[in-house]
């Protein structure tokens, strides 16, 4: 069983798919890995690290020649995985619903792809979620990102000269990312809110010793769907929850705002108009943007005023703590394909609910259910 680790090639990627740790594990259960030069260098993971844990390292050609499971981290180009065998494994975030095309290139070329980003939401795939891991970090360097552009402290501080009072940072979609950041904005000494649709969450919110900003009363308010994911809102819902949000924003100093409904455009959270109404210096971070946005005026890539307020709108947070994401994104993959290796030496048995769920191409068809559907 050879693996291939390929050089991540799209902008802004500094993750890498699998580390000196993983290599040091797959070669455990008899694979050989073969890892493109410079793979890890923006990872801080050199190819010497790769080599002294039992990997060879070469261009890419040599690296996928002959490679049974390929990892990337993103998808790679399809024309740059010309050469790989008829029916490899690609296995990595191959952002399915946005680069659809690319899926369709994968099946002409033959290969199996793996889009690690469908993993289904069960307790024994949670070792494997790689959205889960990725936006625990996105959660935390969010925070970290509004401090940096915020011109005042976080924690309340009694001075000599006076005090500083604490700032108020509002958390806009607690999920994995969302708890996070509150968990974060809390350690740094803000006071903290967060608001969902799950209700569920409340518990959860104040357990991290936050407050909880929720609409009470209104038709459609429990906002959660298979999987725990989240659905899309009655209208009734969305006016309620609009007009209780106004409120809180405008006292509200730092805003991160998380929600994401699988498969749609990013939920609409923050208008202008709600922008206008907040402190000059007040900062929102929009973990969303690169989904189509929670905050209007966000832009991807970027970090823009509005009103005196900045929004802060970083592509892939992730990869701004390129190292620590490409540990827990290798194990994510690790684990996945160690759960089902085959010991015979065949391509790993994967079970028909996870494989159901993650598998987008074989034979040369698509074959995922939720790009057919
Ligand atoms: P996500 O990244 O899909 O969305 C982020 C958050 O935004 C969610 O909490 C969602 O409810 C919220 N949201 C959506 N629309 C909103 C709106 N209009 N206003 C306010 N909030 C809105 O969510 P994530 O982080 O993937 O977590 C979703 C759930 O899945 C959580 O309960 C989490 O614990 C669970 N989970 C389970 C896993 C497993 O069992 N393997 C792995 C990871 C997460």
């Amino acid at each position: 069983m050879k693996i291939a680790v390929l050089k991540e090639e799209a902008d802004g990627e500094r993750r890498v798919s699998a580390t000196p740790e993983t290599v040091r594990k797959f070669i455990g259960l008899g694979a050989t890995v073969a890892v493109e030069a410079g793979a890890g260098a923006n990872a801080s993971v050199s190819d010497a690290d790769y080599q002294a844990a039992g990997a060879t390292t070469g261009p890419r050609a040599k690296v996928l020649a002959g490679a049974d499971i390929i990892l990337g981290v993103q998808g790679p180009p399809p024309n740059s995985l010309a050469g790989a065998k008829q029916g490899a494994w690609l296995v990595a975030g191959l952002n399915p619903f946005g680069e659809r095309a690319r899926v369709d290139a994968y099946a002409k070329l033959g290969l199996e792809a793996l889009a690690m980003e469908f993993m289904p939401r069960i307790t024994r795939a949670q070792s494997m979620d790689i959205l889960s891991s990725q936006s625990n970090l996105s959660g935390y360097k969010a925070v970290l990102d509004a401090a940096a552009e915020y011109g005042r402290a976080f924690p309340m501080m009694m001075t000599a000269a006076g005090t500083v009072s604490a700032a108020k940072a509002f958390v806009m979609g607690v999920g994995v990312a969302g708890l996070q950041a509150i968990a974060t904005a809390r350690r740094l000494g803000a006071q903290v809110s967060a608001t969902d649709v799950r209700s569920a969450t409340k518990e959860q919110i104040l357990s991290l010793g936050a407050k909880p900003i929720f609409v009470e009363n209104v038709a459609g308010i429990e906002g959660e769907g298979s999987g725990g994911y989240a659905t899309e809102m009655s209208e009734e819902y969305q006016k309620a929850q609009a007009e209780l949000i106004s409120s809180h924003i405008a006292k509200q100093d730092i805003v991160i705002t998380t929600a994401l409904i699988p498969g749609r455009p990013a939920p609409r959270l923050i208008t202008d108009a709600q922008i206008a109404t907040m402190k000059p210096g007040s900062v929102i971070v929009d973990l969303a943007v690169e989904q189509g946005g929670n905050v209007e005026g966000a832009v991807a890539g970027e970090v823009v005023a509005r009103h005196g307020v900045k929004i802060v709108g970083h592509r892939n947070v992730p990869s701004r703590l390129a190292a620590d994401a490409s540990a827990l994104f290798a194990r994510n993959l690790f684990n996945f394909l160690s759960a089902f290796w085959d010991k015979e030496g065949g391509l790993p048995q994967v079970d028909d609910e996870i494989s159901d769920a993650v598998r987008l191409t074989r034979g040369g068809q698509v074959v995922n259910a939720r790009l057919l559907g």
